[in-house]
């Protein structure tokens, strides 16, 4: 069942879109060599807190953290750990903050000091797939036309894309339907509609596109252990376009120009 917004809730997952960018504004200060991802999660719990949010993560379904940490092979749902981050690494940060009884989800991918243009590479392909399923994403299109414009944009560059896991509407709860998966055929699936909320997250890998679940029955990591990277943007379809809630502005103005 896909929940359309009225224009009252669409201001509500603006505020919360826009509590989540500014979280992980403030969290980009603090990725470098040296710092653990658990120190990166107390500052965004705390962030969130004092900001009136809700870390929406944290407990849902038993995950044990407020961001989803994702280091090199770990493609999502990673926890946060005394792990301290190393230079060359990157780590994509996914998290969702509930504010006012609405959910704002976002992930952007951090190089950690200097990186290979390898992994460079990977980032930047992911970051714009995201922004290609964005540009598909219009009234009277389908969801499948998203999920092929990110898949064409990374295949055609030589990347597999992960496909067990998909973006998904958002909403009171931060996954409602529809799915929106990164891989699929133009034309198929729900009607895009004015009032949808959707997050698109390409999920994207080095390597071959098959993953494996660890033991902790959360971290999902590549199973040839090549890196992965992952962006996400929550979007609300209104006045007949897509008009993205999240921005990476806050972590640019953050990073300067460390941004991928
Ligand atoms: N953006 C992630 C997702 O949609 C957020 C997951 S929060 C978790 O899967 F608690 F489920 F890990
Ligand atoms: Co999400």
């Amino acid at each position: 069942m896909i929940y359309l917004k009225t224009p009252e809730e669409l201001v509500k997952m603006q505020a919360a879109s826009i509590l989540v960018s500014r979280t992980l504004g403030e969290v980009a200060k603090w990725v470098a060599p040296g710092v653990t991802t658990r120190r990166l999660d107390t500052i965004a719990r705390e962030f969130m807190l004092d900001n009136g949010g809700k870390p929406a993560c944290l407990g849902y379904e038993g995950f044990p953290g407020t961001l989803c940490i994702e280091v090199n092979e770990t493609v999502v749902h990673g926890f946060p750990s005394n792990y301290t981050l190393r230079e060359g690494d990157i780590v994509g940060i996914d998290t969702v903050v509930e504010l006012d009884g609405y959910n704002g989800d976002s992930c952007y991918t951090f190089a950690v000091g200097d990186i290979s243009p390898e992994l460079m590479a990977l980032c930047k392909t992911t970051k714009e797939s995201l922004y290609k399923g964005i540009e598909a994403c219009k009234v009277g299109h389908r969801i499948g036309d998203i999920a092929n414009a990110v898949q064409t944009y990374c295949e055609k560059r030589g990347y597999s894309v992960v496909r067990e896991m998909c973006g998904h509407g958002i909403g009171r709860s931060m996954h409602e339907d529809p799915e929106v998966p990164n891989y699929g055929r133009r034309g198929i699936g729900p009607v895009i509609k004015n009032g949808m909320c959707i997050c698109i997250e390409p999920m994207i890998n080095l390597g071959s596109r098959n993953i494996v679940i660890e033991n902790d029955g959360w971290t999902c990591r590549t199973r040839d252990r090549k890196a992965s990277a992952h962006y996400e943007h929550t979007i609300a379809i209104s006045d007949g376009k897509a008009n993205v809630l999240t921005t990476f502005d806050y972590i640019e103005e953050s990073l300067g120009d460390r941004f991928i």
